[in-house]
């Protein structure tokens, strides 16, 4: 059995290029695995509440000594970690939003990436103390965005910082790599974008029939 993290941060769920990309990819992973079990977060439409100062003094009490306050804070914390640890490809559809992750969606990252959780910190390691503790996981970024041409030596260049940003969180997500489509030009409402709606659709079908392979290949 497959298991998909399917995670969804666009505010809009009528009309979201990010969810239909992921719609497509989703359904064509299905195609091939018979046997697919998704678990769905919808951040955009119901965010996680922000981390405050309770809930990172609860996280980094040792679990012996947690009191049930403490516990209570962090149960939403261990329910998205679960739900992280049970998929095998984790699939984030998720707009750009001034540039970067759109609050819900950040809000789940600060939920998510936990000490002893997720990640283990020791300075025996020296100048990089963390760890990650999951690891065997895909990847997968369904992605929308109003402008375009954020690749290198395009226009925007370098003003992704969503894409940067879960590139970074990659390893402590559990995977080694980002697989990245998206769809652009929204703002522009021309033929650019019918052409880069088309595109992304066209590499969400190739990319989901590519994976479904390599989880064939590993489950041989
Ligand atoms: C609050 C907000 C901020 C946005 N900021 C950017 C931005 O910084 N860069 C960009 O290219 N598009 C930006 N956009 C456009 C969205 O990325 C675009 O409309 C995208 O299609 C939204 O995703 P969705 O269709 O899945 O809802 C923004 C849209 C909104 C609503």
């Amino acid at each position: 059995m497959t298991t998909i993290l399917r995670l969804d941060a666009s505010t809009r769920v009528s009309g979201s290029l990010s969810r239909a990309l992921a719609d497509t990819f989703q359904e064509n992973l299905a195609k091939s695995q018979q046997d697919l079990k998704v678990i769905r977060r919808d951040v955009g439409k119901n965010p996680p509440f922000l981390i405050d100062e309770d809930w990172i003094t609860a996280a980094f009490e040792p679990e012996n000594t947690r009191s049930d306050t403490q516990k209570e804070v962090l149960k939403l914390s261990d329910t998205l970690i679960e739900e992280l640890q049970a998929a095998d490809l984790i699939l984030i559809s998720s707009p750009l939003y001034n540039y970067g992750m759109p609050a819900g969606l950040k809000a789940w990252v600060d939920q998510v990436i936990r000490i002893g959780k997720t990640f283990t910190f020791d300075l025996a390691r020296g100048d990089r103390p963390l760890e990650p503790i999951f690891s065997g996981k895909t990847l997968v970024l369904a992605g929308a965005s109003g402008e375009f041409g954020f690749g290198p030596g395009e226009l925007n260049d370098g003003r992704n910082h969503l894409v940067a940003h879960l590139q970074t969180l990659t390893g402590y997500l559990g995977a080694r790599e980002m697989h990245h489509i998206a769809v652009e030009y929204q703002e522009f409402k021309d033929a650019r974008h019918a052409r880069s709606l088309e595109n992304a659709h066209r590499e969400a079908r190739e990319l989901a029939k590519r994976l479904a392979g390599e989880i064939d290949a590993a489950a041989a």
